[in-house]
């Protein structure tokens, strides 16, 4: 898609974009010709972000999207200094991983409260002005594990199959007011989230997935990129898994 601009002259949040997944789809979206509101917990890695994006008018804002009310206010923060917010994409997230017996409330509740509750939160701040507008498109990042559950990731399975049950349910509210909403599901992909992974867990994922090999950013970026634009203008409601093969 490189080449094509098809998102100039929009404003795009993308949460969690100070590294990671996040950061490629800043980048994708950037080279789509968005303005991106890159939106983290930590804002100064974000403003460093920034710096690197091609074109202009980006921007970085402090935020814990668990907040509610400190969405709202950076919601309201994007759309004054970058314009209405044409696509948001739900990335941020965190795992605080452990068998059940062993999850503490504050693993349980600060995991379900980040994934799940923070794509609530910028969705409802979000949604008045899109469906003002008459159009939007919301992307949340999700997992495989949402779909499959793991055992020692409750918590996280938890909150990414609830954020398939968002997905739906606001993809059916909003469609008559031409705002679409879809979950992208990856797999294994290689990030500071799945560092910790020692060679032999990577070496035992590797025969459990049919490509034989963990992803990286860019290969999440581009269908992030294609659901945020036009040519997805008739696809809502849909969960799509960039796993190489390991849900099917
Ligand atoms: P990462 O740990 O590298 O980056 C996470 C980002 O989220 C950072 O920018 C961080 O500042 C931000 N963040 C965390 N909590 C936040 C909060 N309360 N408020 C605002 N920002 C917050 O993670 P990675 O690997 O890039 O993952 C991105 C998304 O993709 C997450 O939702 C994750 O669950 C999902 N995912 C990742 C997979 C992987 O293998 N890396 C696989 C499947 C899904």
């Amino acid at each position: 898609m490189t080449g094509r601009k098809e998102l100039t002259g929009s404003a795009a949040i993308v949460t969690g974009g100070s590294r990671g997944i996040g950061l490629g789809i800043a980048g994708a979206l950037a080279e789509a010709g968005a303005r991106v509101a890159v939106v983290a917990r930590d804002g100064e890695k974000a403003e460093a972000v920034i710096a690197e994006l091609e074109g202009s008018g980006h921007a970085a804002y402090s935020c814990d999207v668990a907040d509610a009310k400190a969405c709202k206010r950076t919601v309201a923060r994007v759309e004054s200094a970058q314009g209405p917010v044409a696509t948001l994409v739900n990335n941020a997230g965190i795992t605080r991983d452990n068998i059940v017996l062993r999850l503490r409330d504050d693993d349980w509740s600060q995991v379900i409260a980040t994934n799940l509750g923070g794509a609530f939160n910028m969705i409802r701040a979000t949604a008045r002005g899109m469906m003002k507008r008459r159009s939007g498109s919301i992307v949340n990042i999700t997992s495989v594990i949402g779909l499959m559950g793991n055992a020692g990731q409750a918590n996280y399975a938890a909150s990414k199959a609830g954020l398939h049950g968002l997905t739906k349910s606001v993809a059916k509210e909003l469609a008559s007011r031409n705002i679409r909403c879809n979950a992208v599901a990856p797999g294994f992909i290689l990030t500071d989230m799945t560092s910790a992974l020692a060679d032999a867990q990577v070496d035992e994922l590797k025969k459990r997935i049919p490509a034989g090999r963990l992803g990286e950013p860019a290969d999440v970026c581009g269908l992030v990129r294609f659901l945020a634009g036009p040519e997805a203008g008739y696809i809502t409601g849909q969960i799509i898994a960039v796993d190489g093969g390991m849900a099917m």
